[in-house]
């Protein structure tokens, strides 16, 4: 990548480049919020949500929607450093330090928050998509009007529940990083679609930090809730499905119970490891 690709592109495009797969990708992570929050309504909520997803929806255009995400995610990375490559390129030396100055902490972050993003993403896939970290995912088992579908709702319980408080972390961790980058990304899009004038300039910048926070509260309010859950057995059935994933043999598909609310519950986080064959 260099200056001269960069400089074929007319600036203009680029920025409006970065401002369309922006929306576009604050639509979808928006819209992914909505769906997961899904788990507050039941397990069924969810269960069906997923089901959807998978296979109401065609392949082809399952397919064409994933290629479509990654089409946009490297359009906005490609237009982010090409614009970055331009912006120092154009700016005198003796202005580096007081322009550097000068910059909001946003934009100076804005490349590594998103770098952080794209791990996160890339952590995330193998996690709930993949399910390459966690094999025994795919045991849970969930019965719906005669369909038998993945528990998705469980899947979520277990993957973070407190015996994987770093994986926890790092979703609520990354979903600061994300909910920062976005409000200041919704910023920038109203300045490059030219709507922001002094007039209306506060009101923009609450909008953005509106939906930047709103985004951080739904998202995170699902690790939150399990956890809490674990030790207070409010909010999710994190208790009894924890406690009845713990009794699993190892080999035949996990049927959570969902009318079990109330088992007693002594849970071991080891215990599940040991018998996947982890230390
Ligand atoms: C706490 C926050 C989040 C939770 C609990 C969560 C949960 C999930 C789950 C359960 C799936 C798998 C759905 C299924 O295959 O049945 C999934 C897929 C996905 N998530 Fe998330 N997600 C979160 C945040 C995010 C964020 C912030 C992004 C983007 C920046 C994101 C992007 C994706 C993508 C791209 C997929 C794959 C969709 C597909 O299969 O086509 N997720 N998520």
């Amino acid at each position: 990548m260099s200056l001269r690709t960069s400089r074929k592109i007319p600036s203009l495009v680029k920025k409006y480049l970065m401002a369309l797969t922006g929306i576009a990708l604050m639509g979808f992570v928006f819209a992914h919020m909505v769906g997961n929050l899904q788990m507050f309504v039941s397990p069924e909520a969810m269960n069906q949500y997923a089901y959807f997803l998978h296979h109401v929806i065609p392949s082809p255009l399952r397919w064409a929607f994933r290629l479509g995400l990654l089409l946009m995610v490297g359009l906005h990375i490609w237009m982010a450093a090409l614009l970055k490559l331009e912006n120092r390129a154009a700016r005198p030396q003796k202005y580096v330090v007081n322009r550097w100055l000068q910059a909001s902490s946003a934009s100076r972050y804005m490349g590594i928050s998103g770098f952080i993003l794209l791990v996160y993403i890339i952590f995330h896939l193998l996690h709930f998509t993949v399910q390459s970290l966690h094999p025994e995912f795919q045991m849970l088992t969930y019965e719906m009007e005669e369909k038998t579908v993945q528990d998705v709702y469980a899947m979520m319980i277990y993957g973070f529940s407190s015996q994987f408080w770093y994986i926890s972390g790092f979703y609520i961790i990354a979903m600061g990083l994300l909910c920062w980058h976005l409000s200041h990304g919704a910023n920038s899009i109203f300045q490059t679609l030219g709507l922001r004038n002094e007039r209306i300039r506060y009101h923009l910048h609450e909008i953005a930090w509106w939906f930047g926070t709103i985004l951080f509260l739904g998202f995170t309010s699902i690790p939150f809730a399990v956890l809490i859950a674990e030790t207070s057995n409010i909010l999710l059935p994190t208790q009894p499905v924890l406690a009845q994933i713990e009794t699993w043999d190892g080999e035949s598909p996990i049927i959570i119970d969902y009318s079990q609310n109330e088992i007693p519950v002594q849970h071991s986080p080891r215990h599940l490891s040991r018998k996947m064959g982890q230390p």
